[in-house]
């Protein structure tokens, strides 16, 4: 089936078309390269080697989608396409919710008109703000504290209403852990601009040199080692997860909205990570434990079993190589996608 990504050149967009495209899909990626680079294009190109379809357009351009969906015969969407810095969305609230929330909305209008009905989005496990209790499991109440969660857990609520309304709809709402790694090809990885945010990028950057030091948030916490605890999983098996949704929407008539988690169920601490990137790479990661990092959640990792159970999906790639394979990419290409 032809299925549209939107987000398509992001970071998570770039990996699922593919595996959209190893398994026999036709992509038609949309994106309106605010956050990534014509330049993923050619190495997705190259690593699928074939020409791929790509739309340079803003999900909030009505017209413009229209004109996609009247091009493109689809009958898929995945959407990947937002913003994604909990920092920023505390600071740009107005944005956020445009191109997160009006941005889905708009998609579902097109979608809607075009009877295309089969839909995957991105969600992610901040919808879940701090649990009492670990692993996850996808009926723990959700809550969340700044507008990026909140715009996810909205655009949940509003495919749920969606559902409910026609359910010849076919719906799913992956909730992401923390997506790490890279394609084994070394071509195509994270890219973030500016100074990274997250842990992984963080770690990488250090040891390629372009940071000095990584700043470890917070070493007192009531955790075996005193810092966070993450379900770190690879970007590879997240991809796959999308494509398993996919299949599952072909063999299946929903009965509800599939809610699923994408994690691997284990927890690793943030030194833990540290420790294994040093000794994949060989390389030195100069750390300070510094303040904790307000809003941080101390403990967060996934009960994978209902994905499990319902499309046949699992993690399959360890911690070693999601260091392995992020390290790959970072050394190939020390400034990203920049200069090349
Ligand atoms: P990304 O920034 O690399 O990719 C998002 C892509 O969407 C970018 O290429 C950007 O240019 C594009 N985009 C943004 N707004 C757009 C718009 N209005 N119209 C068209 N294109 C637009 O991010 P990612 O890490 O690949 O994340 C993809 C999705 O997964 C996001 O929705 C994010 O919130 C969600 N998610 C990410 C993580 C994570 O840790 N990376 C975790 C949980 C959930
Ligand atoms: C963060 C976001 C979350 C988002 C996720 C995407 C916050 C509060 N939450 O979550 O909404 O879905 O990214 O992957 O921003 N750390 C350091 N030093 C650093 C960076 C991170 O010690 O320079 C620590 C953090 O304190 C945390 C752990 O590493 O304990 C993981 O951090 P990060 O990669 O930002 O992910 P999350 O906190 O899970």
């Amino acid at each position: 089936m032809t299925v549209l990504v939107t987000g398509g050149t992001g970071y998570i967009g770039s990996h699922t078309c593919i595996e959209l495209l190893n398994a026999n899909h036709d992509i038609v990626v949309l994106d309106n390269l605010s956050n990534s680079n014509r330049v993923v294009l050619e190495r997705m190109e190259k690593i699928a080697q074939t020409k791929i379809t790509f739309e340079n357009a803003d999900l909030r351009d009505h017209a413009a989608l229209e004109q996609v969906f009247k091009k493109h015969k689809i009958s898929a969407v995945i959407h990947f396409a937002g913003l994604k810095s909990v920092n920023e969305s505390i600071s740009e609230p107005i944005d956020y919710y445009d191109n997160n929330i009006s941005g889905t909305i708009i998609l579902c209008k097109v979608m809607q008109k075009f009877s295309v009905k089969k839909f995957i989005f991105s969600s992610s496990a901040v919808v879940y703000g701090n649990p009492e209790t670990v692993p996850i499991k996808e009926d723990f109440p959700l809550s969340t504290s700044n507008p990026y969660g909140q715009s996810k857990l909205m655009t949940e609520q509003i495919l749920n209403d969606i559902f409910i309304s026609d359910n010849s709809w076919q719906i799913a709402l992956l909730r992401y852990f923390n997506p790490v790694g890279a394609h084994k090809s070394g071509l195509i990885g994270e890219a973030p601009g500016g100074t990274p945010n997250n842990l992984m990028p963080y770690i990488s950057q250090v040891a390629v040199g372009k940071l000095d030091k990584l700043h470890v948030f917070g070493g007192d916490y009531d955790t075996p080692d005193g810092t966070c605890i993450r379900d770190f999983i690879h970007v590879v098996d997240l991809a796959k997860g999308h494509v398993k949704a996919l299949n599952y929407f072909e063999q299946n008539k929903n009965k509800d909205v599939l809610t699923l988690n994408l994690g691997t169920g284990i927890g690793y601490s943030v030194l833990e990570l540290i420790n294994t990137f040093q000794k994949v790479t060989d390389h030195n990661i100069a750390y300070d434990i510094v303040a904790r990092r307000p809003g941080d959640i101390v403990i967060s990792y996934a009960s994978p079993e209902l994905a499990e159970k319902t499309i046949s999906w699992k993690a399959e790639e360890n911690l070693e190589d999601m260091c392995r394979d992020t390290w790959r990419w970072q050394s190939q290409n020390p400034s990203g996608y920049e200069a090349t």
